[in-house]
């Protein structure tokens, strides 16, 4: 319980960070999903509040997002808008793993797809995260979400099998059956016994028919992405990588 208690302080932590040292009035803003982003929208929304940010145009990446947003009047537009036009200037997001080389798996509140969209239409990319996220190889302890059309449910998995992975039907917790994502789809989260390289994987699961996009965040073709990174840790303090 006192464990929980410092967690959730400790993703408070990286997200005030971010937020105060990134995010300017008139800004074009992605907004992440997950219990540590949540702090993000939080921080935006009181300093819009405070009159200390001002002309933030948001996205949200989630239903959980989008609903955070509407309780805390932070204006949200579709990325198709014209007030959007497909781009940000900014996207803050929490993360399942960090690698050494700020590669990253996402995923596990189910928003990849759109986070993934946002995060490769965004001119600046940061993540929120605390220390129990860093790891030194992807995919070895967190699983690698990837969402599927249910009419793929079966077959993906074969496909994934024969690229060497395990793969499990992500159930629901209160609903009876599989998680369905925002968009109607299924995720089948996938281990490999050995690690792997993500940036090759990223571009190969997404050729299986029918997977709509999986968890590897590494960046879209022909550009690395390196988000920056903000780490909380135990001792209090905030370390900061990458740009
Ligand atoms: C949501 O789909 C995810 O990508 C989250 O950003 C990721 O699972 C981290 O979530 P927590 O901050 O809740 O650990």
């Amino acid at each position: 319980m006192e464990e929980q208690h410092i967690t959730q302080e400790m993703k408070e932590a990286a997200a005030r960070a971010a937020v105060d040292s990134l995010v300017c009035s008139g800004m074009k803003l992605g907004l992440g999903t997950g219990s540590t982003a949540v702090h993000v929208i939080r921080r935006v929304g009181e300093l819009l509040a405070r009159g200390k940010l001002k002309d933030i145009r948001a996205f949200a990446t989630s239903f959980q997002s989008e609903i955070e947003c509407e309780k805390l009047g932070i204006p949200v537009f579709p990325l198709n808008s014209r007030e959007l036009s497909g781009g940000l200037d900014l996207t803050i997001d929490g993360a399942d793993e960090v690698d050494p080389r700020s590669r990253l798996i996402k995923g596990g509140g189910g928003a990849l797809l759109i986070e993934k969209i946002a995060a490769y239409a965004s001119a600046s990319y940061a993540i929120v995260v605390d220390e129990s996220k860093l790891v030194e190889n992807l995919g070895v302890r967190f699983p690698v979400p990837v969402e599927v059309i249910p009419e793929a449910r079966v077959t993906a998995a074969l496909a994934l099998e024969k690229l060497g992975a395990q793969a499990a039907l992500r159930e629901a917790v209160r609903k009876a059956g599989p998680v369905v994502t925002d968009h109607g789809n299924l995720i089948l989260d996938i281990r490999f016994a050995a690690p792997q390289d993500p940036a090759f994987l990223e571009a190969e699961l997404n050729r299986i028919p029918g997977v709509v996009e999986n968890g590897f965040f590494t960046g879209p073709p022909g550009r690395v992405l390196v988000p920056r990174v903000y780490i909380s840790r135990a001792d209090g303090s905030i370390e900061v990588r990458g740009n």
